[in-house]
């Protein structure tokens, strides 16, 4: 379609509308042809997701992918069942595909496969809570059995911490470190959860993993790539605009992303500071009424809190008493719990210069109503 929107929002779509991370792409493939597995961190909409997608694309037919993101997933069975599935659906051969040997692998549970519209059928395990070890290692046997190198890519890894289940990173560590024949990218956005797991010296992952921090996208990189896109369709682009925008959103490729998308359409293009607040406003507007949901779940004091951080910004000394009068917030540790319990929640970000709202747009609603 001419004239497409080129700044996509959501997914991956082939590596002319994906910015830069070469060397980042460069560093992935290095690893996985090296043998090195890998846990990828960087906070909330760095773009941790598009870059797995991207190396994947990357990696082509050199070896065989799997994504799978485990956000949504609560506990063991759950995640057993899910990783199972997807392994089986994209590593088995065509033979197995067509039913032979597979039900050899995984004894003792009912596994279902339905055709697709395209041919390849969809797998489906039916697992007991207790049979959620024995599948696992089942389908570790089945990964370890593949002669091609799979690369298993499992994101949000951190919400394993969360399983109510005792062990199961030491259970996933113990497969994971036997399996020599596949590669895995662990990719997380909280640091602290992914950090107690594969950078601490007491963590079940500690040092089996190449551990790689994403930061955001080179602004240069990142206004020559929007603007070529503004340019080759006839329309304004300023790269002074483009930077300011880029700056108030620190990088942060999500939202960069979000503003380009909205800006796109707009008649005048990217040529002013006009258009990157219209296209705000747009994103603002869209996501009040979440945003409205949000914070009338949160306690008053939580409210509060989170007022008083979108105005500042990012505020360092939450409980000093300068920011509790300033903003007519309740006692010191009254904020410093609410900080906390919104912090553990993702609402607040903890960045090396101070707390964030961590939602951007949410900030900017906040500010607004404040
Ligand atoms: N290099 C890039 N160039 C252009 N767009 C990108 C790039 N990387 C990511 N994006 C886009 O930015 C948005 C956020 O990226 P992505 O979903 O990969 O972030 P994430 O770090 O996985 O976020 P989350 O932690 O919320 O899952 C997506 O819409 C994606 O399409
Ligand atoms: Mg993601």
């Amino acid at each position: 379609m001419k004239n497409e929107n080129p700044f996509i929002t959501k997914g991956y779509r082939g590596p002319q509308y994906f910015c830069d991370r070469e060397a980042e792409t460069q560093k992935l493939l290095s690893a996985v042809r090296n043998g090195r597995d890998v846990t990828l961190m960087a906070p909330r909409r760095y773009g941790k997701t598009g870059l797995i997608h991207h190396l994947f694309h990357e990696i082509g037919s050199e070896c065989e992918t799997l994504y799978i993101d485990i956000f949504n997933i609560g506990d063991l069975t759950e995640f057993v069942k899910t990783f199972s599935a997807a392994v089986v659906g994209r590593f088995s051969t065509h033979a197995e595909k067509a039913g032979m040997g597979i039900a050899d692998f995984f004894r003792g549970i009912r596994l279902t496969m339905t055709p697709q519209s395209d041919g390849m059928p969809k797998f489906s395990f039916d697992v007991l809570p207790s049979q959620a070890e024995a599948t696992l290692q089942d389908t570790f046997e089945f990964i370890k059995s593949r002669k091609t190198i799979p690369i298993i890519a499992i994101d949000e890894f951190q919400q394993v911490r969360n399983f109510p289940e005792n062990g199961v990173e030491a259970l996933l560590r113990s497969h994971i470190q036997f399996c020599h024949n596949a590669r895995f990218i662990f990719a997380g956005s909280k640091r602290h959860l992914m950090e107690e797991m594969f950078v601490l010296p007491r963590g079940p992952f500690y040092q089996s993993t190449q551990l790689m921090s994403l930061e955001t996208i080179d602004c240069g990189k990142y206004s020559a790539f929007a603007g070529n896109f503004f340019k080759k369709a006839g329309r304004a682009f300023n790269a002074e605009v483009f930077k300011r925008l880029y700056d108030r959103f620190d990088g942060v490729t999500w939202y960069v992303q979000a503003v380009l998308n909205r800006a796109w359409d707009a008649a005048e293009g990217l040529s002013g500071d006009d258009a990157v607040e219209a296209a705000i406003d747009t994103l603002v507007e869209e996501n009040a009424l979440t945003y409205h949901d949000l914070l009338a779940s949160q306690t008053a004091s939580a409210r509060a809190v989170l007022r008083a951080i979108a105005v500042e910004g990012c505020a360092r000394d939450v409980s000093s008493r300068h920011f509790i009068e300033k903003h007519s917030l309740p006692a010191g540790s009254t904020v410093r719990y609410a900080v906390a319990d919104l912090a553990e929640k993702d609402l607040l970000y903890r960045s090396p210069s101070g707390y964030r709202v961590y939602d951007r747009i949410f900030a900017q609603w906040l500010s607004q109503k404040a």
